[in-house]
């Protein structure tokens, strides 16, 4: 399967919304580790050369995971048991899945390893054309927009595949319902079985819009042999699974019987088990880090407590703290990871908001993240 130079740029950024993206992901070469190098090592390396290893241990940073998080791994079952499920169902109308949760969870990781995985294992299975010598894409993906409507939903569908028409602009009905047609053909002659939509918490469902595409999904779901995924924050809030209270909710509401809602948890402190799984994702986390002066134990135990007060479980705020920490540690010369030193970096605004009720709680022992009797732990793989 072919690149194309617009999906991707040289550090390694692509799109999921392309199939060139997409595929990227899935099959493209794994970012390389740089080896930790010795202050003495470092100051031999010529001004180009050090240069050169600091960017590769930057990419490195922003790159390595995902981290098989036990959030990932049970998100990853159930999907699997849907999919499972699904196909036994033969032609009775499929349920889709909803991952929904607040931001920063690890919704869009979850959902694209688990494509990942799916794809690989259909390519491996089937190989990569079809019968008919199509390229084979078992999972599609987009990523909705505001103001997204059927029209722009089908245009997405087009550009993941490449559509040629995608440049086209449509303008009336007509043109529109070719639009559809034509994704719909990719999705066919692909052999497309699942399609993420992240994002989907951009469908306002109190527009004409926003329930107008919730049904075509449905339309889709129930007369062709795809499996959606549906990402996105507050869903069941937002009225995507809801009963539907007139009858222009009607369809959505036979919608929501066959939604299956998949939460994501943070990592949570108030049991053995859960501080036993905080110790492993800092396990992991501390085991990819390229400074010289990271030891064992030093974010696992010395940073546990505070890292807990600063993301509050959220492993999108640790990841993002422990990234712009190691930009600083390798600026700075630091080499390591310090709370004086993380202390002067802010992240995200609903993590800093909640830090000072954490930092309370923690500093009057009213929660820890320390296991009580200390098991062997182990760190949390890669996918
Ligand atoms: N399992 C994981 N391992 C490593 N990093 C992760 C993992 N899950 C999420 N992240 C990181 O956390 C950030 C937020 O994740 P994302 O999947 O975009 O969350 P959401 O979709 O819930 O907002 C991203 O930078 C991502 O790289
Ligand atoms: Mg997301």
């Amino acid at each position: 399967m072919t690149d194309t130079a617009c999906s991707r740029n040289i550090r390694g950024m692509y799109s999921l919304s392309r199939k060139a993206g997409w595929s990227e992901m899935v099959d493209g070469r794994a970012v390389e580790r740089p080896a930790t190098l010795s202050d003495k090592q470092r100051q031999a390396l010529s001004d180009r050369e050090l240069l050169e290893y600091n960017e590769s241990r930057a990419i490195w940073h922003a790159n390595f995971g995902p981290i098989v998080t036990p959030q990932l791994e049970e998100t990853h079952e159930i999907l699997w048991e849907i999919l499972a499920s699904n196909r036994q169902h033969g032609d009775k109308v499929k349920g889709a899945a909803a991952i929904d949760a607040y931001p920063g969870l690890g919704k869009s990781t979850i959902a694209s390893t688990f494509g990942r995985a799916f794809h690989r294992q259909q390519i491996l299975r089937y190989g990569d054309r079809t019968e008919r010598g199509d390229e084979r894409w078992p999972v599609a993906h987009i990523g909705l927009t505001d103001n997204t409507t059927i029209r722009t939903v089908n245009s997405m569908l087009c550009r993941f595949y490449g559509h040629p028409t995608e440049a086209t602009e449509y303008k009336d009905s007509g043109t529109a319902q070719t639009l559809a047609s034509q994704a719909l053909d990719s999705v066919l002659r692909c052999e497309t079985e699942i399609v993420i939509v992240d994002d989907v918490h951009f469908l306002d469902m109190t527009r004409k819009d926003g329930l107008a595409v919730a049904n075509h999904f449905k339309w889709l779901q129930n007369n062709f042999p795809i499996q959606f995924i549906f990402v996105g924050v507050a869903l069941l809030e937002r009225g995507l699974m809801s009963e539907g209270s007139n009858a222009r909710d009607a369809g959505l509401a036979q919608t929501a019987r066959r939604w299956t809602r998949l939460n994501v948890d943070p990592f949570g402190v108030d049991s053995n088990n859960g501080r036993r799984d905080w110790r492993r994702l800092l396990l992991s986390i501390e085991k990819q880090l390229v400074l010289e002066k990271v030891t064992p134990g030093c974010v696992a135990d010395d940073l546990s407590d505070y890292l807990y007060e600063r993301t509050q479980g959220h492993v999108g705020s640790v990841m993002e703290l422990i990234r712009r920490g190691c930009t600083r540690a390798i600026r700075r010369g630091d080499e390591q990871l310090t709370v004086e030193m993380l202390d002067g970096i802010s992240i995200d605004v609903a993590a800093e908001k909640a830090r000072a009720e954490y930092a309370s709680a923690l500093n009057s022992g009213l929660i820890s993240t320390k296991v009580t009797r200390p098991r062997r732990s182990r760190s949390l793989a890669g996918v």
